[in-house]
């Protein structure tokens, strides 16, 4: 495959790469996507369960569904993929990961410091006080969980109509900004802001290389694009 090691070749040369994951890195750990065959959202609507109205409306509803993803996830482990990009993360002087991805598998393969857009299903945020905590437990004990001071918890991931983490933006486009290679990984790139980094990322200079089993709006544009599944495709490119 020449693309293949031209890819190779262009990344082996980067003394600064940054990475957008999506759902697709964590397919072949077992986890569902949102879009696409089998995709979280051909079955259920994001206005009924991933909203701050929908949490208003009914938040025994919004944590019963993230509870049985909590649980669906905490039986998946990181794939070949998220292993590679640790290995990257150490090759690199500067290497940024930024991620969508709310279910903390490149945290167990040992990823380091990370943008997580969307925040982390792991964590929870009481909607009183403010308060941030972590909890792994699954199935939670009680539904809607509460924090110490009373108030209602809600898990600790951003919603559609919401804003993301302070300042954790600016972050991420500085990093696209100064990337010699930029990689896609398995995302849509539908959902903003974070799919403008892609184009934010190639007008900025940077080598962008998609990894998706299908093209998207993005292939015809960026400079490398696989139709491979990430965690086959993704060793072979380092
Ligand atoms: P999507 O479900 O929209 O897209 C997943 C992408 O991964 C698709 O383009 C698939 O073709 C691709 N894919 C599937 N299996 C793959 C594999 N083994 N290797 C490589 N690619 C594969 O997920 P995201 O783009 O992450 O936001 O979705 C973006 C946001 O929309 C999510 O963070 C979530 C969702 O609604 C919120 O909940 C706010």
């Amino acid at each position: 495959m020449v693309n293949l090691d031209q890819a190779r070749e262009r990344l082996a040369r980067a003394r600064s790469v940054a990475v957008l994951t999506g759902a697709g890195i964590s397919a072949e750990s077992g986890i569902p996507t949102f879009r696409g065959a089998g995709g979280l959202w051909n079955n259920f609507r994001a206005e009924d369960l991933a909203t701050p109205e929908a949490f208003a409306r009914d938040p025994r509803l919004v944590w019963e569904w993230y509870n049985w993803r909590r649980e669906l996830i905490a039986k998946a482990a990181p794939n070949p993929a998220h292993h590679a990009l640790v290995r990257l993360e150490t090759a690199k002087p500067h290497f940024t990961l930024i991620t969508q991805n709310i279910d903390g598998l490149h945290d167990l393969a040992g990823s380091g410091k990370m943008l997580k857009l969307h925040g982390d299903i792991w964590r929870l945020r009481c909607t009183e006080c403010g308060a941030q905590w972590p909890d792994r437990r699954t199935p939670l004990p009680k539904l809607p969980p509460h924090c110490g001071c009373g108030g209602l918890a809600r898990p600790g991931v951003v919603w559609f109509g919401e804003a993301l983490p302070d300042g954790m933006m600016k972050e991420a486009e500085h990093a696209a900004e100064s990337a010699e290679v930029f990689l896609v990984i398995g995302t849509s790139a539908v959902v903003y802001p974070a799919a403008g980094l892609v184009p934010f990322a190639k007008q900025s200079g940077a080598i962008v290389i998609e990894i998706n089993t299908e093209t998207t709006s993005f292939s015809p544009i960026v400079d490398f694009s696989f139709q491979s599944p990430a965690g086959e495709l993704l060793p072979k490119l380092l």
